[in-house]
């Protein structure tokens, strides 16, 4: 009997191993074959799957025209009479030609990296990367190759996915594969210190950057929004989204009122793709939090996700809990299943104190369904928006007049509160809700980025570093985290006092973070670390990768970052020397990281504040456990970081100079200008 058993789970794991070989051998023979040889058959797409809404129908008819001679340049003349018809209805269904027919059959997903058909490591490691942002657990709309925020494209169609794996499986460690907008431009002879890929995302002649010129290019197939890991294939899911709202709310729970966290409230709007962050940061960070959610479906996902613990539609009931909490000293998140502007409102009519607040509705989007009016039921707000867009106009403008008047009214009484990147003093000052200061110059409140993430974090180097353990092994990733913790707390031994905090919560995350369960797609893991935290942890990495105790690791970074990112609005705002509306820091720092060992490097217009408000870069860079990749992480990660501290100092950041001067010590062949700082006085007395 036994006998038996055990030959029919012999028969079974064979049956299995088998069918694993054959998946695994079509799998590589079908990334190898590019463009398939006989034309696919045209595909319905499921209703199941979250699809990209609409895009404008912006091109005249003789740029539809062109949009088409653009698409069907990727495919065989023979097929072009039959794909014509095709392209053209999905032009004017969907405003872009996606080609959904060429979405290949195989399962999309970061497999091990041995699984990917390649001549080299280096390219495996960037097709495994480009999967899992097209994974559909991690994708945002699969189907229309658009990983988060609605429109952050990996590649616009399906024929440039399939041309840039053939290419990433036919390239030598000699090649590097150049990418316009999703584009893949082509294998061009290099070296093996050259990065193996170049991503351009959406660069434009600065004049053609506004929204409609990102509607019209992409439309014809020229350009793409990359967002800021979309596009660079670095997105790893909504961790990284939760590590970095937790360490702003414990930040401002520290900065901005007395004591530590425990027992504060936090109050804001939004439970959406990011902001459904806030309460489960809220939670990690150890405050108490209302979020306030006038989208049913949303505010009941988040719940049922666990990422928000109680849920009630009475301003009152959630303020009551709240107040309960905060007495036992208990983190917890309520969601207030409503309008913002009314729970406020009955914070000001109750006189809550109210330790932090802010709101991160979609403002950037304020008349298309970013931000709802008071007085109205989701759906009564959004048949309004279709049908009478004036009448809706105004009712934001007023609301978004009363949203102010209570958040004053409760600052008044001791709350701090910041703008979350979302433009929510920007639309309000446009709506003309009282947000200026006396002066009426700036506003009243400040952005998160001034006052808590640039002098904490961005001008020490600290930023969101990140890795995936190619191997696809969540052992590995249990190993990267125990070395990443203990490179940390040797760190901390030495650490001046300060940067102790910053490491200490980071410390604390990553003791933590698979408790978090946070994991989507790749074995991933993102923390806040600084130039020598970074070089440490991936030294560490790379010499347990040389020693056998785990596979390849994959580095990288989101965008939002040190010196990866100029935007004044949001990256650079704590930047006041006037060179926030430059660009030359993130255009330096890619320029910078691709001579110095990247994998592969990228630089983009347009993230989440906006296409033409921001030029964001970043780049991936694979660890193989060789010397090479020791020399290489060492150069790069250096110059990544501190590229962004050297500016933040020249800009005359005290925390800046603090750290530049401590790194110049570390490293004697960095040499930066240090800017002298001219005396309040001299300047005061002089007639302007
Ligand atoms: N700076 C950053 O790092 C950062 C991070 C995350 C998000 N953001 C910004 O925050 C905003 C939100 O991003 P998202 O991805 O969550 O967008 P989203 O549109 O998915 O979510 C916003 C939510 O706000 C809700 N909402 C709108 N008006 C409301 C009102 N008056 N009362 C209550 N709820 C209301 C909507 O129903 C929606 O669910 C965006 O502008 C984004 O750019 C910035």
């Amino acid at each position: 009997m036994d006998a038996d058993i055990a030959r029919m789970d012999t028969t079974k794991e064979h049956t299995e191993l088998k069918e694993h070989r054959t998946m695994s051998t079509a799998f590589k023979e079908a990334i190898k074959a590019g463009i398939p040889q006989s034309l696919p058959p045209k595909r319905t797409v499921g209703a199941d799957v979250n699809r990209a809404p609409k895009r404008k129908d912006i091109l005249r008819p003789s740029e539809k025209k062109l949009a088409l001679e653009n698409a069907l340049r990727y495919f065989p003349k023979e097929w072009h009479a039959e794909l014509a018809p095709e392209f053209l209805e999905e032009l004017k269904i969907y405003g872009r030609i996606y080609m959904y027919r060429f979405k290949p059959n195989y399962e999309m997903k970061a497999r091990d990296i041995s699984d990917y058909p390649a001549q080299c490591t280096q390219a495996a490691s960037i097709m495994l990367m480009i999967q899992n942002n097209l994974d559909p657990a991690v994708a945002q709309h699969p189907e229309e190759l658009i990983t988060y925020g609605g429109n952050g494209a990996v590649f616009q169609n399906w024929a440039q996915y399939l041309l840039t794996m053939k290419y990433l499986s036919e390239m030598t460690m000699k090649q590097t594969l150049h990418m316009y907008s999703g584009h893949p431009m082509g294998l061009f002879p290099s070296s093996e210190e050259a990065p193996r890929v170049v991503v351009t995302n959406g660069m434009m002649i600065p004049n053609y950057s506004q929204p409609d010129d990102w509607e019209k290019f992409n439309a014809l197939g020229v350009t793409q929004y990359g967002q800021m890991t979309a596009g660079s294939y670095m997105y790893i899911g909504p961790q990284g989204i939760v590590h970095g709202t937790t360490i702003t709310v414990l930040n401002a729970a520290r900065m901005k009122s007395s004591g530590g966290p425990e027992g504060k409230l936090f109050v804001t709007a939004g439970l959406g793709g990011m902001s459904g962050a806030q309460p489960k940061a809220g939670n990690i960070a150890g405050v108490v939090s209302i979020t306030a959610e006038i989208n049913p479906k949303a505010a009941y996902k988040r719940h049922e996700q666990g990422w928000v613990d109680e849920i009630t539609e009475s301003p009152d009931e959630a303020i009551d809990m709240a107040l309960e909490f905060q007495a036992a000293k208990r983190a917890r998140s309520i969601a207030f299943l409503g309008n913002i502007v009314d729970l406020w409102e009955r914070m000001v009519e109750r006189n809550i104190h109210v330790d932090l607040g802010s709101d991160q509705t979609s403002l950037h989007n304020p008349w298309a369904g970013g931000y709802y009016p008071q007085g109205l039921t989701y759906e009564q707000a959004n048949t309004m928006m279709a049908e009478q867009p004036e009448e809706f106009k105004s009712r934001i403008q007023s609301t978004l007049k009363n949203h102010v008047a209570a958040v004053n009214a409760l600052v008044e009484k001791g709350m701090y509160f910041f703008d979350y990147g979302n433009a929510f003093l920007l639309e309000s000052s446009r709506a003309g809700a009282d947000i200026m200061d006396a002066d009426g110059e700036l506003f009243r409140y400040p952005s998160y980025v001034q006052d808590i993430m640039g002098p904490m974090c961005f001008d020490y180097g600290f930023g969101p570093f990140r890795w995936v353990c190619a191997s696809g092994k969540s052992e590995d990733l249990d190993k990267t985290d125990a070395i990443a913790q203990q490179v940390l707390e040797d760190l901390m031994k030495d650490a001046p006092a300060e940067i102790r905090q910053q490491m200490d919560d980071n410390i604390r995350w990553i003791k933590g973070a698979k408790e978090n369960k946070l994991v989507v797609g790749s074995q991933a893991r993102i923390l806040y670390a600084d130039s020598e935290g970074r070089t440490e942890i991936a030294r560490a990495f790379n010499k347990a990768i040389a020693a056998g105790e785990i596979g390849p690791v994959i580095l990288g970074r989101d965008h939002h970052d040190v010196s990866g990112t100029d935007s004044p609005y949001r990256e650079t705002s704590n930047i006041y020397d006037g060179s926030s509306f430059t660009a030359d820091m993130a255009i330096q720092n890619v320029i910078g990281d691709s001579f110095r060992g990247a994998t592969w490097v990228s630089i983009h217009n347009g993230g989440g504040v906006g296409w033409g408000e921001v030029i964001n870069g970043g780049f991936g860079m694979l660890l193989d456990g060789s010397d090479d990749a020791e020399r290489r992480l060492e150069t790069m990660l250096l110059y990544d970081v501190n590229n962004g501290i050297a500016r933040r100092s020249w800009a005359r950041n005290k925390e800046a100079i603090f750290a530049i001067k401590r790194e110049m010590e570390r490293t004697p062949t960095l040499k930066v200008t240090v800017p002298e700082l001219v005396d309040e006085d001299i300047l005061s007395n002089l007639d302007f």
